[in-house]
C-alpha cells in the first residue's frame, strides 16, 4: 500500500503529464522543482498561475526544503467560462483528484494545493496584473519582502520584460534569479533582454528600466553580476524557451568558490 506522501508525489507527476501540455510546462515544472530544491529560496513569486502546474511543483520544492513561500498571481480569465472550468475539473479527475469541487479556478486550485499538502507553502492570488500602473505591485503581500526567485509566465514582449525587470531587479536578494518564459521565442524580446543584461553588467542602468527607482535601488542593482541563459525545451515547439537571469554580488568568481591551489601565479 502506498503512503500519503507517495500518493501525493504520484498526483503531482500526473498533473505535469496531464495538465502540463496545456501551457507547455510538463518538463519545465520538474526543472523548477529541482532548481528550487538547490537554491532553497525563501520568497518566490510567480506571474501567471495558469492551471497551477509550475506553481504546485515549485511549492512542493519549498515544502521539501522545509521553508519558503510562493505567491502566484493570475486573473484566471480563461477559466471563468463554466465549460473551461468543468474541463479543468475533468482533467484533475484524470490526475486522480476525482472529488475536487471548487466553484471557481482559485478555489479549485486551492483545493488541489490542500490535497497535495502544499497549502501553507503557497498563496494563490486572483488579480489582473497591470504592468503599466505605477505602484501596481504594492497591493501584494510580498511587496515589502526581498525576493529570491521570480518566475514570470504571462507576457513576454520587450516592453513587458522592461517593466518586469524594472520592478523586480531592485527587490531581488543577493543570490536570486528571475526566469521569464518565452523571451527567446521572439527576436525583439531576446535582443531586449540581452541588451538589458549587457548594460547592467557594464555598470549602465538603462533609463527605461530605472524609472521611479530610488538612489538605493541604483546602488543595489549595480552591485551585482547578471548571468543570462536561454533554456530551450528542444522537444517542443518554438514557444518553449525560458530565459534565466541569475543574480549574484559583483565579484570576479561565484560567491562561494574556494580560492584553491589552481590560480595562476
Ligand atoms: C502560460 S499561462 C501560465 C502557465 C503556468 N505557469 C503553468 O505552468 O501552468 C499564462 C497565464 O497568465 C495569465 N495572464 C495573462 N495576462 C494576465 C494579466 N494581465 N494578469 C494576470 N494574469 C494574466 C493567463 O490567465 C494565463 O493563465
Amino acid at each position: 500500500m502506498k503512503d500519503d506522501a507517495s500518493r501525493r508525489t504520484d498526483t503531482l507527476t500526473r498533473i505535469a503529464e496531464v495538465l502540463g501540455p496545456m501551457y507547455g510546462s510538463e518538463r519545465l515544472a520538474p526543472f523548477l522543482y529541482a532548481h528550487l530544491r538547490m537554491r532553497a529560496p525563501r520568497t518566490v513569486v510567480e506571474l501567471g498561475t495558469g492551471v497551477g502546474v509550475s506553481s504546485f511543483w515549485m511549492a512542493k520544492a519549498l515544502e521539501d526544503n522545509g521553508h519558503g513561500h510562493l505567491w502566484t498571481i493570475d486573473s484566471f480569465d480563461a477559466l471563468r467560462d463554466p465549460v473551461e472550468l468543468r474541463a479543468l475539473r475533468d482533467l484533475l479527475g484524470a490526475c486522480g483528484l476525482t472529488d475536487v469541487v471548487g466553484a471557481d479556478a482559485p478555489a479549485l486550485l486551492r483545493e488541489v494545493a490542500e490535497r497535495l499538502g502544499l497549502s501553507s507553502r503557497m498563496s494563490i492570488i486572483p488579480s489582473r496584473l497591470n504592468l503599466d500602473q505605477d505602484g501596481h505591485f504594492a497591493r501584494y503581500d510580498f511587496s515589502s519582502k526581498t525576493l529570491d526567485f521570480v518566475f514570470s509566465d504571462f507576457l513576454h514582449g520587450p516592453d513587458h520584460i522592461e517593466r518586469i525587470l524594472g520592478h523586480f531587479l531592485p527587490r531581488m536578494s543577493d543570490a536570486a534569479a528571475i526566469l521569464i518564459d518565452s523571451v527567446a521565442s521572439e527576436v525583439a524580446s531576446y535582443l531586449a533582454v540581452e541588451r538589458f543584461v549587457a548594460d547592467l553588467n557594464s555598470g549602465r542602468t538603462p533609463p527605461s528600466l530605472s524609472r521611479g527607482w530610488l538612489p538605493g535601488d541604483h546602488d543595489a542593482v549595480s552591485a551585482r553580476t547578471y548571468r543570462l541563459l536561454h533554456l530551450r525545451d528542444q522537444t517542443g515547439g518554438p514557444q518553449r524557451t525560458t530565459t534565466w537571469i541569475d543574480i549574484e554580488p559583483r565579484r570576479p568568481w561565484p560567491s562561494d568558490a574556494a580560492l584553491g591551489d589552481h590560480l595562476p601565479r
